[in-house]
Formats: C-alpha cells, sequence, structure tokens
C-alpha cells in the first residue's frame, strides 16, 4: 500500500502544509472511528480537475463491524459516485445521506461528508461510512461516543482538529475501548465508559466519579490541566505505587465563539499499562543480566591469567614458561571481547578501538604456532551504538577465527588477512579477506548447517536489518553491510 505523501504527490496537487495536516490527521483518527463505530475515509480532489477524486486514506472502527473489506486507498472515483462528498468539499458544510455499497450489492449505508479545512480553505473530505442499523436503540455509551464524535466533525470543518502538533503514534496509545471518560468545560467527569471505570479503579478511586473532577477523586490529573490550559493533547502515565500505571490521554473538545478558540470539554483515554511496563521492565534486566555475565566471565578470565603467571614466574626460563606466558597472554584477549560485550546497550563506540583488540586476540589466541600469519586493518568504522557494535563484535571474532583456522591451518605456509571498515554515515561496509585456498566450492553461507557462520548471518540479518555475502576472491572474502539509519531496526 502506497503511502499517505505518495498518493498525495501522485494524485493530487496539497503542498506540504496541508498534507502535513492531514498526515496528522490520519495519524490520529483511529479514535474518531471508534467513536462513530464507522469506517471513515479520507477524499481528495485529483490534479486533473476532471471532477475525480482519490482516496487518500482509509480507516476501520476496531470496536464494531466494518463497511468496506475491500482496502480502498488510492482508488480513484467519479464525482458521480459519490455526489455528497463533492458537494461538501465545495460547499464547507457537514452533508448527510446513504449511498448503496456495490461491494455488498448494493446494500444501502449511512453516510456523513464532513469537510477538512486548514488555514480557511477546504483541503479534503472525511467520510463517516456505517451500515443502516434497525429496531436496535443505541446505549449510553454508543450515544455518547457519537455525540463526541459530532462534535470532533465540528472541529474538522473549522479546522480545530488535527492538533496542530505532531502527537507521535506510540503503539501503546490508548484507544476508545481502552476506556474514555468524557470530561465538560470545566474538567468534571460526565460520562465514564465501563473500562474506564475499571482504570480509575485500578487507580484507587473508588467513589462515582460522574460530576466531579479527577483530581477530586484522588487521581493524579495533571495531564487534563495540562491539556485545558495549552488546548492541546496531552498524554502522560499516572502511576498508583506500588505498581499499577495507566496511561492517560487527553484530548481537548475546542469550539470556535465569536473568532475566539474555546475549549468546550474533553476525552480522557484510559489504558491499564501495568503489564505492558513489567513485560519492559523483565526484557531490560534480561538484556541486563547477559551484560553481567559477560562482565564476571571477563574477571574470572582476567583471574585465570594471574594465575598462570604466577605459576610461570616459579619456573625456571625455558620452554614451560614460556607456554605459561602465552597462554596468559591469550586468555587475556578473550577477556577484553567479554569486555566489550558487557558495555552498555546505549552507548556510542569508537568500534575501531574494538577492531584493534579483536585483531590481537586472532593473532595470539588462534593462530598455529610456526604458522605466520600478518594482520592487517584499514579504514574507519566510526561511532556505533553499542546495539550494532556488540552483535558485530561476535560476528567479526567468528571471521577472524574461520580465516585463521580455515585458511592457515597447521602446516600451512601462512599468509595475509585483512580486515577493510567503511561508514559512509548511511551504512557500514565490513569486509574479512585472506589470501588462504578460499571457501569449498560448494560452500554456500545460505545452507551451511555449521555453527559459526550461522550464528554470524542470523546476527546480521535479524539485529541489524544487514546482509552477509561471501565468496572467493584470490582467497575467502566475507562482506557485511549493516544499514545505520534504519528506523524499523529492532533494538
Ligand atoms: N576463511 C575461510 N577460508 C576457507 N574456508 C572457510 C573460511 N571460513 C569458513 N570456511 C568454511 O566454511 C565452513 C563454515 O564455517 P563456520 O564458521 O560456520 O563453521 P566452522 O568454522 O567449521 O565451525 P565453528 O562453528 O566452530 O565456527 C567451515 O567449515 C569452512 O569449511
Ligand atoms: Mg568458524
Amino acid at each position: 500500500v502506497a503511502t499517505l505523501p505518495e498518493l498525495a504527490r501522485l494524485h493530487t496537487t496539497l503542498e506540504a502544509e496541508p498534507l502535513a495536516q492531514l498526515t496528522r490527521l490520519v495519524a490520529a483518527w483511529g479514535i474518531l472511528a471508534d467513536l462513530c463505530f464507522a469506517d471513515l475515509l479520507l477524499f481528495v480532489p485529483t490534479a486533473s480537475d476532471d471532477g475525480k477524486l482519490v482516496v487518500i486514506g482509509q480507516v476501520r472502527p476496531s470496536n464494531s463491524q466494518t463497511l468496506h473489506h475491500d482496502d480502498l486507498i488510492g482508488r480513484v472515483i467519479d464525482e458521480s459516485e459519490r455526489p455528497l462528498v463533492a458537494r461538501a468539499y465545495r460547499t464547507g458544510d457537514i452533508m448527510d445521506g446513504e449511498i448503496a455499497v456495490t461491494s455488498r450489492g448494493g446494500e444501502p449505508a449511512r453516510l456523513q461528508c464532513i469537510p477538512v479545512r486548514w488555514d480557511g480553505e477546504v483541503i479534503a473530505v472525511l467520510t463517516r461510512e456505517a451500515a443502516i442499523t434497525v429496531g436496535r436503540r443505541p446505549g449510553e455509551l454508543e450515544r455518547s461516543y457519537v455525540g463526541v464524535f459530532e462534535r470532533f466533525a465540528r472541529m474538522l470543518v473549522s479546522g480545530l482538529f488535527p492538533y496542530p502538533i505532531d502527537e507521535g503514534t506510540a503503539a501503546e496509545a490508548p484507544r476508545v475501548g481502552d476506556g474514555a471518560l468524557l470530561l465538560d468545560d470545566a474538567a468534571r467527569v460526565s460520562y465514564a465508559s465501563p473500562n474506564a471505570v475499571t482504570a480509575l479503579h485500578r487507580l484507587g478511586a473508588y467513589s462515582n466519579v460522574e460530576g466531579i473532577r479527577l483530581d477530586e477523586a484522588g487521581v493524579n490529573a495533571g495531564g487534563v490541566d495540562e491539556s485545558f490550559a495549552s488546548h492541546l493533547p496531552v498524554m502522560v502515565e499516572v502511576e498508583r505505587r506500588p505498581d499499577v500505571i495507566v496511561l492517560l490521554r487527553c484530548m481537548p473538545l475546542l469550539d470556535l465563539r465569536d473568532g475566539a478558540e474555546v475549549i468546550t470539554g474533553a476525552i480522557v483515554l484510559l489504558r491499564d499499562v501495568t503489564d505492558l511496563r513489567r513485560r519492559d521492565q523483565l526484557l531490560l534486566s534480561k538484556d541486563q543480566a547477559i551484560r553481567e555475565v559477560h562482565h564476571r566471565v571477563k574477571n574470572n578470565l582476567q583471574t585465570i591469567g594471574s594465575l598462570l603467571r604466577l605459576q610461570g614466574r616459579r619456573l625456571a626460563p625455558g620452554d614451560g614458561r614460556e607456554a605459561l606466558e602465552e597462554a596468559e597472554r591469550r586468555i587475556r584477549s578473550i577477556a577484553l571481547v567479554h569486555e566489550i560485550l558487557s558495555r552498555d546497550a546505549g552507548e556510542q563506540v569508537p568500534f575501531n578501538e574494538i577492531v584493534k583488540p579483536l585483531v590481537r586476540m586472532a593473532q595470539e589466541a588462534f593462530t598455529f604456532p610456526g604458522v605466520p600469519v600478518t594482520f592487517e586493518v584499514e579504514g574507519d568504522a566510526g561511532e556505533l551504538p553499542a546495539t550494532i557494535a556488540t552483535p558485530l563484535a561476535v560476528v567479526l571474532t567468528e571471521l577472524l577465527q574461520n580465516a585463521v583456522e580455515h585458511a592457515f591451518p597447521q602446516g600451512s605456509p601462512g599468509g595475509q588477512i585483512s580486515v577493510r571498515l567503511d561508514n559512509d554515515g548511511e551504512r557500514l561496509r565490513v569486509v574479512v579477506a585472506d589470501d588462504g585456498p578460499g571457501f569449498p566450492e560448494d560452500f554456500s553461507i545460505g545452507s551451511t548447517r555449521s555453527l559459526g557462520l550461522s550464528i554470524a548471518r542470523s546476527l546480521i540479518e535479524t539485529q541489524m536489518t544487514g546482509t552477509i555475502q561471501t565468496r572467493n576472491e584470490d582467497g575467502a572474502t566475507v562482506e557485511l553491510t549493516v544499514p545505520l539509519t534504519d528506523p524499523d531496526r529492532l533494538e
């Protein structure tokens, strides 16, 4: 599915600012769909100026049935198919009517067309579309929600919604079904949905909250005050010791009186996120535990190193003493890697400083006696977040170990291993190459069942959304590419 800006560029003449306004609308309108129990579509006239409209947004209610099972985004239709949409666009007034839904065999549906104004001009039309329900009287919850939706609809018409800030669409932001409170112009609760009452109980407010303000019910309602003062939406975490956490999102309901913006009330959505937060904490502590383990391994290895040195000193100079000294050196290099792995996830690390000890470790701990191997490091990896640096250090260790073990095994004449690093700000390229015999002919990293390269590949592809390639080029060459600007990277 194309994104809203892509569709707008393709089909319409929308300028950057009205487009940003519509993007903000679409970021926040899940709540509107839930409040009116209907599908919402966003229409904009096409650039061709021939009476065509394009659907640039569609959202379904999460608390009732959808009318449109098909995806309508990007669909270009003729005005004659939706005359009411065109009328709302031209007149700037809300239009009510009916449409026949073709995908449902012409079944009639209720249609409301709401012009969206920005800077005095109508820039789009939002439609509310739901199957006609017969014979069922709406309950109090339904009536309250639809009443709030109608106030949002008037705000759209007068350009007061979406709010003029980017709210950021946190996945955990509460929705209507999580619990909703309706506040009047003095921030007193005029309606509380059953789930909202439950959330308030969790916060310690057991009395009936209707008719009183949240702070009078004993709930810390700083976010509500802030929203009433600023006329902007506010989302805060409300805590109750020992460990209840409720996300509170206050959206002010605004109106124009004699040209001045006034606040007529607000809708407050509440979501109990206690369990979510507890899980976050567990995950966090798992991460910390792994780092702590690395830290201890490092300490233990250093202790072993010291013991070896002490024992070496007791021996007379000669082969035995040298062997112990060499073992100690190797253990120290391995300890260095564990030291790197115990770093904090939020840290920025100059990666070349990690490469140096890794190469030293490969040289001291992995090479075979009598097989000379020279190492060369070229280029600069720059500063990397520890979330990349740590798995990359593991991968590099595997690759260096492979080069020493498979390219220059015991009895071979030895050779050279080079590490090339290149960071262009957008991606990091790491090439590890040796001049040994190369990978076996039938080797493929995609199908190898051996552990070392499988671990390397899984770290690169899943933790860093990067790629790993192997090829033969006067020996074995492994090339890693890691994007540095990918916002979707798993943390
Ligand atoms: N630099 C290299 N030169 C030649 N062959 C290599 C090189 N690196 C890897 N290989 C080949 O690829 C295979 C897979 O490597 P991988 O690291 O996955 O496993 P391994 O080194 O055999 O065992 P381990 O799991 O202990 O690392 C190796 O067995 C080897 O045949
Ligand atoms: Mg290996």
